[in-house]
């Protein structure tokens, strides 16, 4: 983070924090700034205003967002001991989100408090509100006034879910595009914000040696894996209505997808990089009846033999939902680059271990020298490790030390915390609040992205509900997800990889 300080410092500015008395601002957004305030990567002058419906004065929004940061935030104590530095700079204003005066009220307020710390007017709004209530925020930032940019910039940040469909995103971007143009407008994936996934990008673009065998002359399959150990636990009244398409695969795997099959961009630059994105999402291969049975697997966790929960006794959940907390999908890029390569998605609750990957599976050798009793030799493989243990590895054979020319699968692998310490990886909003300040939308999601994204998503769902699909399964907790997953790959004499689980063991 030094290393960007030394880049560029963001302008003076000021953060307007939508829905700042709820749990994300809690968690993750005023840790987040907290962290980038000890890191000196703040603006020399910034105030961050909280806003929200339960009255509050500032001393209460500073003693609630001080135990916020000591909980959550990343330096703290030691690494950063600045809180009432910090909190002088906080403040409070409590608003309800479709009354027009009292975003009049908050212009006035934001004017006066430019004016005593003699900030421009720089301001950028971030809406981290239910979201039935991103398009009247915007509205009303629009009505007052708010919207329009006094300064050198006004933004605004939207956090996920961005709709529900196609048909909704497209709605919710049509509204914003009354409001904001396009270049205002910074959609928050925080899988964007994650070192590990930016070094994706590093990875396959600042080496020589990896991207003349990216393509499907050498890359058999790609598997991206998010799995998680959490249930749905008290998130059951939204997640019921979400299920794990609309929650993990519509924003996070998507993502991940773009990243490891776009093409280069031709410069680190938010639009070159968008659209290679967006390419990648139109090549995708929308799935008929057919593929739908064979290509994709949808499932729900059982109780588990300690007590746990049954998805279906969530508190908020329907006794008879058919919604998925895991899903596995078989899709193909339909470019020259990725012609014939199947990329195999999994993400679900209530797994074994947390850990998020990107598999490359390379193709065989062409012809054995070296076969050793007719034992296949396993094909190079290598494994971004995005988290927990971040790092990536390279499987490759050697041959094993003695008589004869027999071989062994082993491998060689980097880990981010040996190499730059534990405490390195900043946490994702602190790159993404970063970021918008400084008005670099690259690792935002833009409308069309959003929208194509959803497209395929839709299809999946859509044909799921007209029963197309194939039947629900179930998993046990603590497993690696359903049977009918591994099959999915078998049928192709394939089999899912836990490479980062197991080097983290
Ligand atoms: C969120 C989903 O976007 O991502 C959650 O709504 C999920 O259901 C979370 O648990 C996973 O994020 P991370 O950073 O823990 O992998």
């Amino acid at each position: 983070m030094k290393d960007l300080d030394r880049i560029r410092r963001p302008e003076p500015a000021t953060i307007v924090i939508f829905g700042a008395s709820g749990d994300l601002a809690f968690r993750k957004l005023v840790p987040a700034l907290h962290s980038l305030a000890c890191a000196d990567l703040l603006p020399q002058k910034y105030l961050i205003l909280g806003v929200a419906r339960s009255p509050m004065d500032d001393q209460a929004f500073r003693q609630s967002m001080e135990k916020g940061v000591q909980t959550f935030g990343r330096l703290k104590g030691e690494g950063c001991a600045q809180w009432d530095a910090f909190a002088s700079h906080l403040f409070y204003q409590p608003l309800v989100y479709d009354t027009l005066a009292d975003y009049e009220a908050l212009a006035q307020t934001l004017q006066r408090l430019e004016a005593e710390h003699d900030l421009p007017p720089n301001r950028l709004f971030y809406l981290s509100t239910p979201p039935h209530l991103y398009a009247p925020v915007v509205e009303q930032l629009g009505a007052s006034g708010l919207a329009q940019n006094r300064g050198q910039f006004t933004r605004i940040v939207i956090e996920k879910p961005f709709g529900v469909d196609l048909h909704s995103a497209h709605e919710l971007n049509e509204r914003i595009h009354r409001v904001f143009s396009e270049d205002q407008v910074y959609r928050i994936d925080h899988y964007l914000g994650k070192e590990t996934v930016q070094n994706i990008m590093v990875f396959r673009f600042a080496n020589a040696i990896f991207e003349p065998v990216w393509n499907r002359n050498y890359i058999d399959h790609v598997q991206i894996s998010v799995l998680e150990e959490v249930e749905v636990g008290r998130r059951g009244g939204y997640y019921d209505q979400a299920g794990v398409l609309r929650d993990m695969f519509q924003n996070h795997l998507m993502q991940l997808l773009t990243l490891t099959a776009m093409e280069p961009p031709a410069a680190w630059d938010a639009t070159m990089l968008r659209d290679e994105k967006v390419k990648v999402l139109r090549a995708l291969r929308l799935p008929d009846a057919e593929t739908l049975r064979t290509h994709t697997v949808r499932a729900q966790y059982l109780a588990g033999k300690e007590g746990g929960l049954a998805y279906r006794q969530e508190p908020g959940v329907a006794p008879d939902s058919e919604t998925p907390t895991y899903a596995a999908l078989k899709l193909f890029v339909d470019n020259w680059r990725w012609q014939g390569v199947p990329f195999y998605l999994r993400s679900g609750k209530n797994l074994k271990t947390k850990m998020t990957e990107v598999v490359i599976r390379f193709k065989e050798v062409p012809h054995m020298l070296f076969a050793d009793g007719g034992r296949p030799v396993t094909p190079n493989m290598l494994a971004f490790c995005l988290q927990p243990d971040e790092g990536f590895h390279l499987g490759f054979e050697t041959k094993r030390p003695g008589a004869g020319m027999r071989t062994r699968s082993v491998d060689m692998s980097f880990h981010f915390a040996t190499t730059f310490g534990q405490k390195a990886l900043p946490e994702a909003y602190e790159r993404l609040l970063l970021d918008a300040l400084l008005g670099d939308a690259s690792l935002f999601a833009r409308a069309d992205e959003i929208e194509f994204s959803w497209r395929i998503i839709d299809a999946i769902q859509q044909g799921w509900a007209r029963g197309d699909g194939p039947p629900l399964s179930f998993y046990a907790p603590d497993s690696w997800g359903p049977d009918a997953a591994d099959a999915m790959l078998a049928a192709s004499g394939r089999a899912w990889e836990s490479s980062c689980a197991e080097v983290h063991e």
